[in-house]
């Protein structure tokens, strides 16, 4: 009865396509445009597709298959299926979203912020004839220290709120009328607006050049040991693994569900989605650099800098219609980056009210109150000194860390074979015994690997040049206070049993 009252307040999608575009839509995200092209250009190129796709086939599927699978057995949130393995992780639940909700979306958001304040300045090409100095000195004011705060730039906090106000509005909409709605329309409009971008970007003179610099791998990166942590920490990031998204998002799903497949689709349509627009990016790079009669990689700039720096420029260069495309790409990016923050709120809010029934209206509303108040110090004139460290800190460690955990808990506490008969139970693709292996053996080794090799690095030269103690209380700190956080949040009582959302085909077969 206590089964059929739980299973029955719990929402479903309406659609399976619906399903899909969702989870599509929170893999899709910045990532796949301004970070995957930058990591590409910092790491030799195409050499990089090489470690990417590496880590796509031993960690990012194994890995989706995992969570997608976990949340259709559990039927639950990230820390409602972690507490249905044992008790005693579920504080690993609860660190990922809290993490992930009061830490990268807060600082995702507000460069969502950015692109929505460029899109506007495109249509008159606000930047003007050096953008390096419009961004920094103009537009953020950025101060060169993280503990320089300064005051917080009013023009980002305004467009800020609007992003939340759209992060508040379609979570609070619900899973059919909000995400689902919402996924239908973004994810078409998003391919068409990237499809544009690269056919357009292939028209322009020494557009061809740049393709070639893209896909033209540079070997001798290989042995790069960076270059490798890069592209498995790039994995987790863009198909939004470690964040307890899929696993929530997979607990809306039916029981008969393609879990192998659907995980292939997921990653397969974000990874060559990042291919594509990479070839859009570097169209444009390549254009640029015969505009201006210069090598490639000297109109290549670092960081934000290349979607905030070097495009704006290159979008001034162009022939004709340059607002046009400047609307297009900053109106794509404003999109892609929405339709993955509201996958987080969603996984927040679904670990709340999984765990203490609090309503699901009331708790979205409060967490996007929280989520604006908590971004406001992105905006900052020092804010960008601080997206800087705290992406660094919880993308190569906590996300890393997470994944490594959640390997051990579903590998070795709740057997990675018990959960690979649950899957080829249901799932007409079957689930090979390799995989097992991957997420026993394999995933947690090369994690572990890279998340030493980066503490190592770390110890020697703090990251980006920044001061150690500016590292330390806001990068490490950042990752131990959410840490308590989640312990505390754990140690709460469960209104009700997490586990006996459990879909068991064992049952089903007796
Ligand atoms: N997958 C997203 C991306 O590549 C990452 C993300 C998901 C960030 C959800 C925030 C929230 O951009």
């Amino acid at each position: 009865m206590v089964n059929k009252l739980l299973a029955h307040h719990r929402p479903k999608w309406k659609t399976h396509i619906g399903f899909l575009l969702a989870a599509v839509g929170s893999a899709i995200g910045l990532g796949n445009i301004w970070r995957f092209s930058y990591l590409c250009y910092r790491n030799g190129g195409g050499a990089f597709l090489i470690p990417y796709l590496t880590a796509l086939f031993i960690v990012g599927v194994p890995l989706m298959i995992l969570e997608i699978g976990l949340g259709h057995k559990m039927r639950g949130s990230a820390p409602a299926s972690f507490a249905s393995i044992s008790k005693k992780w579920e504080w690993l639940g609860w660190w990922q979203i809290i993490f992930v909700m009061f830490g990268i979306v807060l600082y995702y958001s507000v460069i969502i912020a950015w692109c929505l304040n460029y899109f506007f300045f495109s249509f008159n090409l606000s930047w003007g004839q050096a953008p390096d100095n419009f961004f920094a000195n103009t537009f953020l004011m950025s101060t060169d220290s993280p503990f320089q705060v300064g005051d917080v730039r009013t023009i980002i906090l305004a467009s800020l709120a609007f992003i939340w106000f759209c992060n508040w509005f379609i979570v609070f909409k619900g899973v059919q009328k909000g995400l689902e709605r919402a996924s239908k329309i973004f994810m078409p409009l998003l391919f068409i607006l990237v499809a544009v971008i690269v056919i357009w970007g292939l028209t322009l003179p020494g557009a061809r050049k740049g393709v070639s610099v893209y896909l033209r791998p540079d070997f001798s990166q290989l042995t790069n040991i960076d270059v490798w942590r890069d592209a498995f920490g790039q994995i987790f990031f863009t198909l939004s693994l470690g964040f307890g998204i899929m696993i929530a998002y997979a607990s809306y799903l039916p029981k008969k569900t393609q879990i192998v497949r659907d995980s292939l689709i997921i990653s397969g349509l974000n990874c060559l989605f990042s291919l594509f627009a990479g070839v859009g990016v570097f169209a444009v790079l390549g254009y640029m650099a015969t505009a201006k009669s210069v090598p490639i990689s000297e109109v290549v700039t670092q960081s934000v800098g290349l979607a905030f720096v070097t495009f704006p420029e290159a979008i001034s260069l162009l022939p004709a219609f340059s607002n046009v495309f400047g609307v297009l790409f900053f109106g794509s990016l404003v999109v892609a980056g929405l339709s993955s923050s509201v996958s987080i709120v969603e996984a927040f809010a679904s670990g709340i009210s999984d765990k203490f029934h609090y309503r699901r209206k009331t708790t979205v509303s409060v967490l996007c109150i929280f989520g604006f108040l908590g971004s406001i110090i992105f905006t900052t004139k020092g804010g960008v000194n601080w997206i800087e460290i705290v992406d660094h800190f919880l993308n190569q460690y906590g996300l890393i860390l997470g994944g490594i955990f959640q390997c051990i808990l579903v590998g070795w506490v709740l057997k990675a074979r018990n959960l690979q008969k649950h899957i080829n139970h249901y799932s007409d693709w079957k689930v090979p015994g390799f995989w097992n292996f991957c997420i026993k053996i394999i995933s947690p080794v090369i994690l572990l690997i890279i998340f030493i090799s980066t503490l190592l690095s770390e110890i020697s030269s703090p990251y980006g040049g920044f001061s150690r103690v500016a590292t330390i209380l806001i990068g490490r700190d950042w990752l131990f206070y959410t840490f308590f956080a989640a312990l505390i949040v754990a140690s709460h009582p469960w209104r009700t049993d997490p586990s006996r959302r459990i879909i068991s085909h064992e049952k089903e077969k007796s």
